[in-house]
């Protein structure tokens, strides 16, 4: 198990370059599977999430390698594996894109439900009311999901809640379905979009992706592709929430400024100044920011992968903020480690009410499985006075990429220990 041993109580400043996006990354990877030719990935993020899935691939017998920093190639022709077991799966959360890639290619996937993070119970039921939908038989059993159609056939789904991996899972299938498959409710996150230009690049005809309604007009092939992943907005909220807990000023470059406006609009009410052209975004925290309320949303509102990082943001702030979690049951886990640097924070259900203290203090605490509650520790040490020791470090590896290189980049006083 490695560590980040971090010397806090200094703020960040400089550049830090961002990284390409973990969740579009782990749907574009499956995605180049639907094709009959290879597939060029690039800013494509070496993360502790992208390697097991190309370690998985890899098992199932697919061509896939790295071809320079950054650029994945993935050849699908000659890959014949529709079974998933489960102590391959088990590593990733995001594993469940085989379903819909494997069930689209062969007419037939049986792969285990995956692990992840313990944030929630995670359902997976409407991803599997969508294959349903589109005619596929599809049962649990002993773990694994089967789906099994001889043809897939074009449908309307409405999805009661808009789910990110319900959508991707549904485009993936329905892509090479015959007819028209239209998503009603569907999630509008921006690796939806990306992973849909990916498709599209490859021959899909999918209209809409990134908005509420997706419409996927079947076709009966998929060529290969060339894709470059869109950078990561939560890895850059991320860096902005660090800027602001730290006092500092850093500048992210490769950042795609629109997909962090709920963000930015937060930031500045705790009292940051946040600047943009675009594709960098420049934020000065303010020597202590002020308290502001926070209630996850769907994309475009607040995302909940970045409550857990603001949580450390309002730990040292004046005042008191409340944090409502609307789309996972148990998001505040990592809050008793917060606690462990003198944070100030009850929670009650889904909420958190954080009364902000003048100094946090560093302290050895544990990321658990729990990606965004790792980094959240992360900021909170980043801010604390003194040391802290930040152990299961694989969990944060999960979703950033060199963490180490770039917070000392900024400034930090960082060592990672092996
Ligand atoms: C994706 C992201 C994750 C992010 C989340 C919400 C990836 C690989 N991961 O996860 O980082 O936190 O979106 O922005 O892109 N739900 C159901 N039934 C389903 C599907 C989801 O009830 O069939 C519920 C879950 O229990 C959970 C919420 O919806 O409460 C999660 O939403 P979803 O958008 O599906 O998240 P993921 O795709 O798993």
């Amino acid at each position: 198990m490695a560590k980040l041993r971090v010397v806090g109580g200094n703020p960040l400043c400089g550049s830090v370059r961002a990284s390409g996006s973990k969740n579009a990354a782990v749907a574009a990877i499956p995605a180049a599977l639907l094709a009959h030719g290879p597939s060029r990935l690039e800013n494509v993020p070496v993360i502790g999430d992208v390697e097991v899935f190309v370690d998985i691939l890899r098992e199932l017998g697919a061509d896939i390698s790295w071809r320079g920093p950054g650029v994945l190639e993935i050849n699908p022709n000659g890959f014949e594996e529709w079974q998933a077991p489960y102590d391959l799966v088990k590593r990733l959360r995001a594993s469940y894109y085989l379903l819909g890639a494997l069930l689209a290619k062969f007419g037939r996937a049986e792969v285990a439900l995956p692990g992840g993070c313990d944030i929630g119970v995670r359902p997976v039921d409407l991803h599997l009311k969508g294959f349903r939908a589109l005619g596929a038989e599809v049962s649990l059993e002993y773990g694994v999901v089967k789906a099994r159609a001889e043809r897939l056939q074009g449908a309307t789904i409405y999805l009661d809640d808009a789910s990110v991996g319900a959508t991707i899972n549904i485009m993936l299938a329905a892509c090479l379905a015959e007819g028209t498959t239209i998503i009603e409710n569907a999630a509008r996150e921006p690796h939806v979009a990306d992973v849909a230009n990916y498709l599209n690049a490859m021959g899909a005809r999918i209209h809409g992706a990134g908005t509420e309604f997706v419409r996927i007009q079947g076709v009966p092939y998929l060529a290969g592709g060339e894709h470059t992943i869109i950078p990561d907005e939560i890895e850059v909220g991320t860096y902005m929430m660090a800027a602001v807990a730290t006092g500092g000023e850093i500048c992210i470059e490769n950042a795609i400024a629109k997909h962090l406006e709920a963000v930015a609009a937060k930031l500045r009410e705790t009292g940051a100044e946040v600047e943009t052209d675009g594709d960098w975004i420049r934020v000065k925290g303010p020597s202590r920011p002020r308290a502001a309320n926070v209630r996850t949303l769907r994309y475009p509102g607040f995302p909940t992968d970045l409550q857990q990082p603001y949580v450390s943001v309002a730990a040292r702030a004046e005042g008191v903020s409340v944090v409502h979690e609307t789309i996972y049951e148990n998001r505040f886990a990592f809050v008793s480690e917060l606690l462990r640097m003198g944070a100030k924070i009850k929670v009650e259900g889904r909420t958190a009410i954080v009364q902000g203290v003048e100094r946090l203090l560093g302290a050895p605490v544990r990321a658990r499985n729990d990606l965004r509650g790792g980094a959240a520790l992360v900021v909170a040490a980043l801010a604390a006075e003194g040391e802290s020791e930040i152990d299961d470090l694989q969990y944060i590896e999960r979703g950033y990429e060199r963490l180490d290189d770039k917070l000392r980049a900024l400034g930090a006083e960082v060592t990672r220990v092996p």
